[in-house]
């Protein structure tokens, strides 16, 4: 029996946080180690072109993104790991995609309202198609599961619309694909903790796996607590969610309890989650470090997963080609 395929992206638009490792990565790392599936994860670094990062920066970008998968536990032994620009296939199927699609379909997607409205001066074809390529991603490698958010569920819906457009026109051909949603906790914003945490809304509101331990104890410092209303405060729940993820699981109940008597101190509670922050991803930050001073290395490791998923891809397409009559 051949395992399920799990293939999931990400842009390389920032350093990671934990926001993006609780929501994403780490699952993304247990689901690897489960042994229990056949895995992609690329850099969506396609995808990233909708977006306005300059040429150096999104250069620069791709490179920590891959060193920071790494860092966190990606294994290019156990996953098929690589950037997707080096990959053949995407854009291929993409524009295949794009000529089975009705534009009608792609303007009601929420994330394209979202992203327009955000970068008004920027409103690209490319932000109206993004879904046609992240079908393709899926389909090039006949994910069957992709474990993504709840935002990417209206895309992963678009991807087996479009794969049932193809078998419509073309033959049975594309399988169906289902998210993987896993319980994953919302992190907040440090200092607007009603909005999800997120590098868009600055530095301060979010902290990266990168971060050293001084500037996590910084940030948290900052963190808004129950200035808006006492207990229950939502920034005050999400530093308990976030002291449950990274600390230990008695200081998590103690604060707990401090908070329902009405006995916390914010400042404790603040010291203790950076420690436990800044102890979770010491070995994180070792291995990015490590893994960016060698640029060598980075590049063989991505270039090895490129290859595989090459191959893989290949397949697909000469398939795909023979469907649509162009081979
Ligand atoms: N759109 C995803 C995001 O912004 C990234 C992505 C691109 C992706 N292609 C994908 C995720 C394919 C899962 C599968 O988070």
């Amino acid at each position: 029996m051949s395992k399920p395929v799990i293939i999931s992206g990400i842009q390389p638009t920032g350093n990671l946080h934990i926001g993006n490792y609780l929501g994403a990565v780490k699952n993304w790392v247990e689901l690897q180690n489960s042994g229990q599936y056949e895995m992609y994860i690329f850099i969506a670094d396609l995808h990233s072109l909708t977006g306005m990062q300059s040429a150096e920066e999104r250069r620069k970008q791709i490179k920590t993104t891959a060193a920071e998968l790494l860092a966190a536990g990606i294994d290019p032994k156990k996953t098929t790991f690589f950037v997707q620009s080096e990959v053949d296939g995407h854009t291929e199927l993409g524009w295949i995609f794009n000529t089975v699609t009705h534009v009608s379909e792609l303007e009601r997607m929420t994330q394209f309202k979202d992203k327009s409205a955000h970068q008004e001066k920027n409103i690209n074809a490319g932000l109206l198609t993004y879904p046609i390529l992240q079908a393709a991603d899926i389909l090039l490698y006949k994910g069957q599961l992709v474990p993504i958010g709840q935002d990417q569920i209206q895309h992963l819906e678009l991807t087996n619309d479009i794969g049932r457009w193809f078998n419509n026109r073309y033959g049975e051909f594309f399988g169906e694909v289902k998210p993987l949603l896993t319980k994953i906790p919302k992190v907040m914003s440090l200092l607007e903790p009603t909005k999800k945490m997120s590098k868009s809304l600055g530095q301060g509101h979010v902290v990266e796996l990168a971060d050293e331990p001084e500037t996590i104890e910084t940030k948290l410092k900052k963190a808004v607590t129950a200035t808006e209303g006492g207990a229950g405060a939502p920034g005050v729940q999400n530093l308990l969610l976030l002291l449950k993820e990274f600390g230990d699981a008695k200081l998590h109940v103690k604060f707990v309890d401090d908070e329902k008597n009405g006995t916390i101190r914010y400042g404790d509670l603040k010291t203790a989650l950076a420690d436990a922050i800044s102890k979770t991803f010491a070995d994180f930050r070792k291995k990015r470090a490590e893994y960016l001073a060698d640029e060598k290395k980075l590049q063989k490791v991505l270039k090895a997963g490129a290859d595989n998923a090459q191959k893989v891809a290949d397949k697909t397409m000469t398939e795909v080609r023979k469907l649509v009559g162009i081979k």
